[in-house]
């Protein structure tokens, strides 16, 4: 089977190493791909928003399936464009990606299936959201309605905060994603990420996994795209999860097939737990990124299956096989992210660690020049590790961190301390 991949990130690098790892994958290219996934494969410089060149790329190819990584693409419609050409596809069409590209739709789903989550309002106008604001104070969270590259999402201490974040939003600070947005309940809990696949009919959990979002040890300073995951998130009981399925995911799966558009792909499903009882935080139309590298460190090659029976509407004849182990994966980020960062810094030593099935640097911001690897983005590198429980996992991915020369990059010390 000849496999496309599209994305150049940590997420897009774990996937393309577990679908390796498939005696089925015969051909693997990645779209478009980073200097470590280079090192494992072929890589293309496609522009993966134009549905036109990568039904094209992929004709010319000769490529059997397709495997949509980020939500840009999906949200532009390109797994649309690849299914009109005719073409196998993980991913969900532009009309069920609304899950994550439009917060005031998933609400609007939730209402519909009875799903639990937090009171909210959806706002086109400013005086209107800042009239709820004030009659309902703080702590309360601002999302811009739209995709915002994990920036739109503002939890206000105070009211003041929640009024600014208001104004910044209409004022244009998130571009269009901004031009609507929902204000919400401030939920307490503790957070965790499901994912599932679903082929419109069938929902199969694939894992659950808890992420580190603040860029500072003990969970401080600004948010970031994630700092490091583990998986399994402890906190996702079998009691939990059964809650999850039928209280929330599948009663949303039916409604978005009752419309007409059914969910096809994989579903992160962020979930707020208190008291034992999940409410829906967020829909993802995608893996996480860093929860991705935790959950391909566990599943391996099955994934591979996994995914094409999801786009051939076959889950309900699957099985995921999963060993009792645990992964995590530690986020090296440059030095200033999430603020600025400089670009271009060179890591060594990297040929000296380890790759198998216990240890492995996925990179998620990297170029090489001259032979060397070097730094391209804000989250540069995922180290990630497998064990039999998590405190092996953690140190052996510690170990591999420390091996790292990039004194330009920083880390978190304390990944997955709150399951530790
Ligand atoms: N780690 C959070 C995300 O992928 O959105």
């Amino acid at each position: 089977m000849n496999i496309l991949i599209l994305g150049s990130g940590g997420r897009e690098h774990s996937l393309a190493w577990a679908i390796q790892q498939n005696p089925k994958c015969d051909r693997l290219i990645v779209a478009p791909g980073n200097a470590g996934i280079a090192q494992m494969c072929e890589t293309a410089d496609i522009n993966i928003l134009d549905g036109d060149a990568v039904a094209t790329f992929a004709e010319e190819n000769t490529i059997d399936f397709v495997i949509v990584g980020p939500e840009a693409p999906l949200a532009a419609g390109v797994a649309d464009r690849l299914r009109d050409a005719g073409l196998l596809v993980f991913g969900p069409s532009k009309a069920a990606a609304a899950l994550e590209a439009s917060k005031s739709f998933t609400k609007a789903i939730c209402d519909a299936a009875n799903a639990p989550t937090s009171a909210y309002g959806h706002f086109t106008d400013a005086d209107a959201a800042r009239a709820y604001i004030r009659a309902q104070g703080a702590p309360i969270v601002v999302k811009a309605d739209g995709l915002a590259a994990g920036k739109g999402v503002i939890v206000a201490v105070t009211e003041d905060e929640a009024l600014a974040a208001v104004d910044d939003m209409f004022d244009g600070s998130f571009g269009d994603a901004g031009a609507e947005v929902v204000i919400e309940e401030f939920m307490e809990g503790e957070e965790a990420s499901f994912f599932v696949l679903c082929d419109g009919k069938t929902v199969l959990p694939i894992g659950t996994a808890q992420d580190h979002k603040c860029v500072g040890d003990g969970d401080t300073g600004p948010n970031t795209g994630g700092m490091g995951a583990y998986s399994p998130a402890p906190v996702m009981t079998d009691a939990v999860t059964q809650k999850a399925l039928t209280e929330i995911v599948q009663p949303c799966m039916d409604e978005m097939t009752k419309r007409g558009t059914p969910f096809e792909g994989v579903l992160f499903v962020g979930l707020m737990i208190k008291d034992g009882q999940p409410r829906l935080v967020e829909y993802n139309v995608r893996f996480g990124d860093p929860e991705c590298q935790t959950l391909m460190m566990r599943m391996g090659g099955q994934v591979l299956d996994l995914l094409q029976a999801c786009a051939e509407h076959r889950l309900a004849d699957c099985k995921v096989h999963w060993a009792n182990d645990h992964a995590i994966t530690i986020v090296m980020a440059a030095n200033g992210y999430p603020g600025d960062y400089i670009k271009g810094s060179v890591i060594n030593n990297l040929d000296a660690l380890p790759e198998d099935s216990k240890n492995m640097v996925f990179h998620a911001g990297t170029g090489t020049k001259d032979g060397k690897i070097f730094a391209t983005g804000g989250r540069v590198l995922a180290v990630t590790a497998r064990g039999d429980n998590l405190s092996e996992a953690r140190d052996r991915a510690y170990a591999m961190t420390k091996e790292i020369d990039w004194p330009e990059g920083f880390y978190r010390s304390d990944i997955g301390w709150r399951a530790l």
